[in-house]
């Protein structure tokens, strides 16, 4: 498996409870790509976003890590993986509101051992990177919805991560809103040469995407 693949799948399938849910998935994420995996409710979205970010294991099948299958690593170098080389934001949101902003994005730093002055150097550099440092000292349950997703999307970058796996990014949120989560995915991928996968129900539109529709378990391109 030597192509410039950052993150692949390879004939996935998965079902719960003899219900079939993903059918012979393959997919491939090259370096700084944006993919976007549209489908309505319940077709399996966050089911493939969660084998994709070694959350799940497929029942046959396997994926494909940086040219590492996942199926060979131990639970804790797939830990590792999660830690630093894949950034997974899922739905709900699950920002610790006991800590503030900048602490939140710095939880993922403190797991990966990062010392207490460097991480909260690389958080506030993060959060004003994307124009947000005016939210640090806020705890999470005073942010609006939009202000949360993108601090958790954020957070999810902290250990820059190769590829950023992100969860219906844009729902629940209004029009404006959505068009900033937007574009924090757009400057993530162009400007930090980051990779994305990101669900959605209604197509987020981002310029240069490649896009593929989930329906009946299987993955249809659609606009390539
Ligand atoms: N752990 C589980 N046990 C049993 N069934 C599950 C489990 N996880 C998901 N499912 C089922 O698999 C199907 C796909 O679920 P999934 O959450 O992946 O859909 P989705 O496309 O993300 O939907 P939504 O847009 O509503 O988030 C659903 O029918 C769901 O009920
Ligand atoms: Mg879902």
């Amino acid at each position: 498996m030597k192509d410039r693949a950052v993150l692949k799948a390879l004939s996935v399938w998965k079902s719960y409870g003899g219900v079939l849910v993903l059918r012979d998935i393959s997919l491939s994420v090259g370096e700084g790509e944006i993919v976007e995996v549209k489908g309505r409710s319940g077709v399996g979205k966050t089911t493939l976003l969660r084998i994709l970010g070694l959350l799940e294991e497929p029942d046959r099948g396997d994926v494909w890590v940086l040219g590492r299958r996942a199926s060979s690593m131990s639970m804790e170098e797939r830990a590792e993986m999660r830690l630093r080389h894949i950034g997974v934001d899922l739905q709900p949101v699950t920002l610790i509101p006991t800590l503030t902003v900048l602490e939140n994005i710095e939880l993922p730093m403190a797991l990966a051992g990062i010392g207490r002055g460097e991480r909260r150097r690389r958080a506030l550099e993060l959060l004003e990177y994307f124009n947000l440092g005016s939210l640090a000292s806020r705890k999470p349950g005073t942010l609006s919805m939009g202000e949360r997703r993108r601090i958790s999307i954020i957070r999810a970058l902290a250990n820059n991560p190769e590829v950023l796996l992100v969860d219906e990014p844009t729902a629940n949120l209004d029009e404006d809103n959505a068009a900033l989560v937007v574009e924090l995915l757009r400057e993530a991928c162009r400007d930090r040469e980051i990779s994305v996968v990101a669900t959605t129900v209604e197509e987020l539109g981002i310029p240069g995407s490649i896009t593929y529709r989930l329906e009946k378990g299987a993955l249809i391109p659609v606009n390539h």
